[in-house]
């Protein structure tokens, strides 16, 4: 039988075509609540609470911009795509297509690059999304949006609203009913005060949608633990709460390796006095494999809804094609027909996932 690609892989494929249609197109279209329709993880929290670290564990990876102030400054769509064997990593742009990306430095310049095309060196935010995919064979499979870091207060020449600004953007994606949340708390701080709490717990109350990642477990005070927050007892999620050790900022200056960041952080919950009996439910590793699992099961559970929309959308398309006339000249015409066909083949896709689907999916 031949191997079904996965369905978060087929997700991925349908958001960057459904960004190409909205770049397009523009209006209300089934392509717009097709891609309201499609599950995705919103990674929120408070500047410096860890997000850009948890993300970077996540992949195996350096690759994002650092710095102090408002780093994230548009919406960053991670597609993690799991390959098979020894094949080389690689990243990919939506803006830049034909364009592999082996060195991830450059990645991560890029990534400040194509930030400052679309905002200048204004330090303002875009809601504009940067799409980044990732091929590896240490990934799983997995689709990630990176937001800008919730604030209390505008810093250096930025203007006081961006305060404002940033809480509206990161609301327009975790509000939809669709996104799963992944909440970032660092354990050094009360959770009570948590802004990634504080916007989980407005927009998804009964917590069925978030999940609660505790970071910088190391850098508690001694004496202290977290295991009221992780046993789920501050703050009570539907979801396993998830503690985390990132690289300190000292190891980044060290230029630790993310494996060896990796490890070190299975080798704390494993000899941990008060983790020890969670350790295998603890971690990045941990944490990368239960949200692809999540994710997985989230879309199965959408697929005749997926259908639904794609059909909606084949409809809407090929009136728009014998509006515009066939055979197609002109470049629009082209890229929707381009579209549709794509459309169809997932819908053919989805079918057979549907009907003969192996339980679990395809890994
Ligand atoms: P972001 O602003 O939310 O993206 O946060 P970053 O991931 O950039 O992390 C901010 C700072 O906290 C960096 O210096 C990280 O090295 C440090 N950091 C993040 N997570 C941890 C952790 O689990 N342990 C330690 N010791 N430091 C961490
Ligand atoms: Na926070
Ligand atoms: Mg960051």
């Amino acid at each position: 039988m031949a191997t079904m690609e996965s369905l978060i892989g087929l997700v991925n494929r349908i958001q960057r075509a459904c960004t190409a249609l909205g770049d397009y197109g523009g209006g209300d279209t089934a392509f717009s609540s097709l891609w309201d329709a499609l599950p995705s993880v919103a990674v929120v929290g408070g500047q410096s609470s860890g997000k850009s670290s948890v993300l970077e564990s996540i992949v195996g990876r350096d690759f994002l911009p650092r710095g102090s102030g408002i780093v994230t400054r548009r919406p960053l769509v991670l597609q993690l795509h799991k390959t098979e064997g020894r094949q080389e990593e690689y990243a990919e742009f939506g803006h830049m297509p034909r364009r592999r990306f082996t060195d991830f430095s450059l990645v991560r310049k890029e990534i400040q690059d194509e930030t400052d095309r679309i905002t200048g060196k204004s330090k303002q935010i875009s809601p504009i999304p940067i799409h980044l995919s990732i091929y590896s064979p240490n990934v799983v499979n997995l689709t990630l949006i990176d937001l800008p870091g919730l604030t209390k207060i505008a810093v250096e020449g930025q203007p006081e609203s961006i305060v404002e600004d940033i809480e509206k953007m990161v609301r327009t994606y975790v509000e939809k009913p669709n996104s799963i949340i992944l909440a970032i708390s660092p354990a050094n701080q009360d959770i009570a005060t948590s802004d990634a709490m504080k916007l989980a717990r407005e927009v998804d109350p009964s917590g069925e949608r978030t999940f609660g990642v505790l970071t910088k477990l190391d850098l508690m005070d001694k004496g202290t633990n977290a295991l009221d927050v992780l046993e789920g007892r501050a703050y009570r999620l539907q979801h396993p709460w998830v503690g985390i050790v990132n690289r300190s900022q000292a190891d980044i200056n060290k230029n630790t390796d993310m494996i060896y960041a990796r490890r070190r952080e299975r080798e704390y919950f494993a000899t941990s006095p008060d983790y020890g009996y969670l350790a295998s439910k603890m971690g990045s590793e941990y944490l990368a494999k239960l949200l692809s699992q999540h994710l997985e099961s989230v879309i199965k559970a959408k697929i005749p809804g997926i259908i639904s929309l794609i059909n909606k959308g084949i409809d809407e398309m090929e009136k728009e094609l014998d509006h515009l006339g066939r055979p197609i000249a002109i470049d629009a015409g082209a890229q929707l027909y381009t579209i549709l066909e794509f459309c169809r083949a997932f819908d053919k896709i989805f079918k057979e996932h549907l009907d003969g689907g192996r339980p679990g999916g395809d890994r």
